[in-house]
Order: C-alpha cells, then structure tokens, then sequence
C-alpha cells in the first residue's frame, strides 16, 4: 500500500489568495508541490507576500487580479484557464455582507451570490472542461459551516454557500467517474478579515467561542492539511463530500 500525499509536477489554481484561508491554502499546496496561480481581487502582478511564500516552496508563482462580482472578468480568465493544464482549482475567494434580512440591500445580495456561487461555476465549468479531456483533476471550493446552517444577518452569505454544498454533489455526480474529484471544506470560525466583525464584538465572539468544542478559534493553516488531503492521490475516492474543519462545531 502506498498513500501519496505528493503534489509534484502539478499546477493549481488558488482563488482568493492573496490573504486568509486562500493564502494558507495557497502555501501549503505549494509546499507539497504544485506551482500556484494565485487569484484575487486586488493581488499585485509582482511581489505579493503569496508569491514570496510559494517561491520560497521552490514552485512557481502566477498572478491574476480578477473581480469576480465582474462577468466579464471572470469569463476571461476562464477563457484564459480553459487552455492550460490545471491540475487542481480551489474555489476559495469569497465575501460577506451583513445586515438582517428584511433591510438586506437587494445590490448585496446581487454581489455576494454572484461572487461566492455564479462566478465559481463560471471558472468550473471553463477549467473543469479541461480536466475532463485529460481525464484527472481535483476540484475543491471552500464551503462554510453556511452550507449547513443559516446564520445571523447573512442571507446572501448562508444562500450561497448552500448553493456550493448542491454545486459539489452536482458535479460530483457528472465528474467523478470521468477521473476529476470535486469536494468542499467548511472551515469553521476562523481568525481572517472575514470575521474580524464577529471577533470586535465581545457578545457574539464569546457566544461563538463557548460552542466550539476545540476551544479556540480557528487559523488559517488549519485548512492546509485537508487541502492537500483533497487536492492529492490520497483523496481519490473521496467525492461529492464537504468536509468540516470546525474544531467540532457541527458535531456539537
Ligand atoms: N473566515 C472564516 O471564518 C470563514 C468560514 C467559512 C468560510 N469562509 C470562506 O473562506 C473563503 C476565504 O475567506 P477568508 O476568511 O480567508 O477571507 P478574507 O481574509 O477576507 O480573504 C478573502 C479573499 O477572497 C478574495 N476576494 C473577495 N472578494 C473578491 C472578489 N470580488 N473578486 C476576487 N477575489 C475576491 C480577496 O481578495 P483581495 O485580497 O484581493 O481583496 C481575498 O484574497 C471565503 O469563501 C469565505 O466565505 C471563511
């Protein structure tokens, strides 16, 4: 038996990179082999501290600044990732909008949907397609604990993340036979910009950090291992699943 967790001589596409849990995900990918084209809204052509961190792996480092609340923009890249050999794409860039449902701004709405579930299957389709010819590829998209619950003031957020978890099963069931996995991870509460409004105030971040059965909040690098997990050899027959990395949320 052997068990490969080697990511060598692949190339994956990162979205969201530039910070966060992308940024983790982006390095460790890295670190277990596989050259990076790193997406995000506002990541510099040269020089981001991303490119640094997978160049310091020893891999190669590619830049795309994409906004991807811009059609147009997505479909170029697309376009752009449809001809190369991608071997692994995380779907991973996201926003959040929050305010209570009733007074939930319709254009927030618009943008969140279009950036955390429209766009990602605009590039999935486009790279997909490719990994389909070839018959191999790992397709992972960062899911949420949103993907199972509902949340507070979030209703875009909680819709689109939900519309990931169906879009998993979706292609799974249309891809996995023909050789590309597709998978989710649902991190839990984790320490980036995302949530800097949770941990500001003192009420909600208690409340979140009394039900996490771990006891802490989470890092970003709390996402690499089952990144590379899902991204390699090792994760073969595993298909169609979003995986919670929640320091026990969910099981709570
Ligand atoms: N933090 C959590 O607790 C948590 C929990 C569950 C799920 N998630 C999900 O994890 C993913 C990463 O979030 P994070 O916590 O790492 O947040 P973050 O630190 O705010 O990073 C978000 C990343 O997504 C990119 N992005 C945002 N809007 C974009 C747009 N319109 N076009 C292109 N790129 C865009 C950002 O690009 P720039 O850097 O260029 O602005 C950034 O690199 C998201 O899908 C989020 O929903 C987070």
């Amino acid at each position: 038996m052997s068990v490969s967790f080697d990511l060598t001589g692949t190339t994956a596409v990162v979205t969201g990179a530039k910070r966060g849990i992308g940024y983790a995900m982006a390095e460790a990918l890295a670190e277990a082999g596989a050259d990076i084209i790193g997406v995000s809204a506002t990541i510099e052509a040269e020089g981001s501290a991303i490119a640094a961190a997978v160049e310091a792996h020893g891999r190669r480092f590619e830049a795309r600044a994409v906004d991807f609340a811009d059609r147009e923009a997505v479909l170029a890249l697309a376009g752009e990732l449809r001809d190369r050999e991608i071997d692994i794409l995380v779907n991973n860039a996201g926003t959040i909008e929050r305010a209570p449902a009733a007074e939930h701004p319709l254009e927030w709405w618009d943008r969140v949907v279009e950036v955390n579930l429209s766009s990602q299957f605009v590039l999935t389709q486009a790279v997909g397609a490719g990994m389909l010819a070839r018959g191999r590829g790992k397709v992972i998209f960062t899911a949420s604990l949103l993907s199972f619950q509902g949340g507070i003031n979030v209703p875009g957020y909680a819709a689109a993340k939900s519309g990931i978890s169906g879009l998993v099963k979706a292609l799974a069931n249309e891809w996995t036979a023909r050789g590309v996995t597709v998978n989710g991870i649902a991190p839990g509460y984790i320490a980036t910009d995302n949530t800097q409004n949770l941990r500001d105030d003192p009420d909600r971040s208690k409340a979140i950090l009394d039900r996490i059965p771990a006891g802490r909040w989470g890092r970003p690098d709390d996402i690499a291992g089952p990144t590379v997990f899902l991204a390699s050899p090792a994760s073969d027959y595993v298909s169609g699943v979003i995986l919670p990395v929640d320091g026990g949320w969910l099981g709570r």
